[in-house]
């Protein structure tokens, strides 16, 4: 392209961003966004326009302005997209710092009768307008935050070393567990699952480079209707060679730390628009208690708890445990049976394996689960024919013990679950931008 050639340029080339106004005091600039508001005393004519990068409002005087101009401001809607010509003034009282005198207007797309209106509407209707609820503030500050979260996954591992390996979606193996697979035809080769976990081909990586993760969708037919569960979620997942079960807490209580606290830094406004309590948050700091499953178990049953020795632990259980405490809790050495076939066994109580889940605080649930892995070819291989898994899909995870087999260990943080407790929600599905239900496919 020439630079005489302004033709090809993108339209947003001659407007400016809101979040730049500072450098634009006193010009006039373009202006190009949605109406969040509107509202007319008569010949002024007050517009909060946004566009992405922040909010502004718009004042148009019907004697400064253009007739076609203030018809098309009069006229104004809910959501519709605009373009806006005036001048940049500085206004303290206002929440931007700055205000726009309003010269001319032009609409780019009108949008009558918007769906959600400022007024409360059920989750269902919500959920069936997901694609327009997304435009709400408090929507727009949950995926900012979102994608804090992830960038804070990614510098964490980036900066200690860590390898990314993106692991397959299609898988012949169950990853976790058999109840809750999405099978589909592959080929002629029979039936394959969409992966519940990257962990196991991670485990091959990590034979390779030592330290690597991967991120990235995983997929759950769980047929519970909970806020905890997604039937499609993102989750990160590092492993890490010569790491013990210990050394694992450790990592998660050092990651966990750095998540909350590039949250706290990079976006508070957005904290603030969910009106989320930050000291909660500026608690999160090591260390975490570390209590085991058996202690768990007394603790409960101290309280009243039915619970018996030898299952696992379930929501409501957890949220007692976390009860009370200000930073997340973990809960060490889970009975075999109730967890997974790949975890270690425990050398000082074989009934157990060398595991943790990590507990938020206020409710939240377990938002990591973690272990050691079984490193023994036989016990590993007794594992998998107790859990009755089919041996010749494992034929290649076994090799990993039986060429170089070494200690490792890693974890799995459900992302929707972090951003959940971290933005104060009330539910998953409005920790990720589109949310597979049970009983929801669309939008
Ligand atoms: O405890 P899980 O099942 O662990 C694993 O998948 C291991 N393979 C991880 C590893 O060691 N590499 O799942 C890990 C986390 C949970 O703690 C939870 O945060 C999240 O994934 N999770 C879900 N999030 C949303 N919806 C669901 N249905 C989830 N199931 C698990
Ligand atoms: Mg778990």
């Amino acid at each position: 392209m020439s630079p005489e050639d302004t033709t090809s340029q993108p339209a947003s080339a001659d407007s400016v961003d809101i979040r730049d106004l500072s450098l634009h005091t006193g010009e006039t600039v373009r202006l190009r966004g949605w109406v969040r508001k509107h509202r007319s005393s008569g010949k002024i004519l007050f517009v909060i326009l946004r566009d992405g990068t922040g909010e502004v409002q718009v004042v148009f005087a019907k004697d400064e302005v253009d007739g076609p101009s203030w018809e098309t401001a009069e006229a104004l809607a809910h959501e519709a997209s605009i373009q806006v010509d005036g001048v940049v003034r500085e206004d303290a009282r206002a929440p931007s710092g700055y205000e726009i005198t309003g010269r001319r207007v032009g609409l780019i797309g009108p949008s009558p009768e918007f769906p959600i209106q400022p007024k409360e509407h059920g989750t269902d209707f919500l959920l069936q307008n997901r694609h327009l609820w997304l435009r709400s503030p408090s929507q727009a500050a949950i995926m900012r935050v979102r994608d804090e979260v992830v960038r804070a996954i990614r510098d964490f591992f980036h900066e200690r070393g860590y390898v990314l390996v993106d692991t397959p979606i299609l898988t012949g193996a169950i990853g976790e567990s058999a109840g809750t697979l999405f099978e589909t035809e592959y080929f002629d080769l029979g039936t394959a699952y969409l992966a519940q976990t990257g962990q196991l081909y991670l485990e091959a990586a990590a034979a390779v480079l030592g330290k690597v993760y991967c991120f990235g969708p995983t997929f759950r037919a769980e047929k519970s209707k909970t806020r905890r569960h997604l039937a499609e979620f993102w989750m990160v997942e590092p492993e890490v060679a010569w790491l013990d079960s210990d050394g694992n807490m450790d990592l998660q209580e050092e990651f966990i730390t750095f998540i909350v606290s590039r949250v706290l830094e990079n976006r508070r406004a957005d904290l603030a628009v969910l009106e989320r309590k930050i000291e909660n948050l500026e608690a999160v700091r090591p260390p975490f208690d570390r209590i085991s499953y058996t202690e768990a178990v007394e603790f409960l049953q101290a309280g009243g708890s039915e619970i018996e020795w030898g299952s696992d632990l379930g929501a409501e259980d957890e949220t007692k445990i976390a009860e009370g405490r200000a930073v997340p809790v973990f809960i060490y050495d889970y009975p075999k049976r109730a967890k997974a076939f790949y975890m270690k066994e425990n050398p000082e109580d074989p009934r157990t394996v060398k595991c943790n889940d990590l507990i938020a605080p206020e409710g939240y649930g377990e938002i990591i689960g973690g272990s050691q892995r079984e490193d023994d070819y036989d016990l590993l291989l007794a594992r998998i024919r107790e859990e009755e898994l089919p041996e010749d899909a494992y034929d290649w995870y076994l090799d990993l013990r039986r060429y170089g087999t070494f200690p490792h260990s890693g974890f799995g943080l459900g992302l929707e679950r972090t951003v959940a407790w971290i933005c104060g929600l009330d539910h998953l599905r409005e920790a990720i931008a589109f949310p597979r239900l049970m009983t929801r496919l669309k939008p």
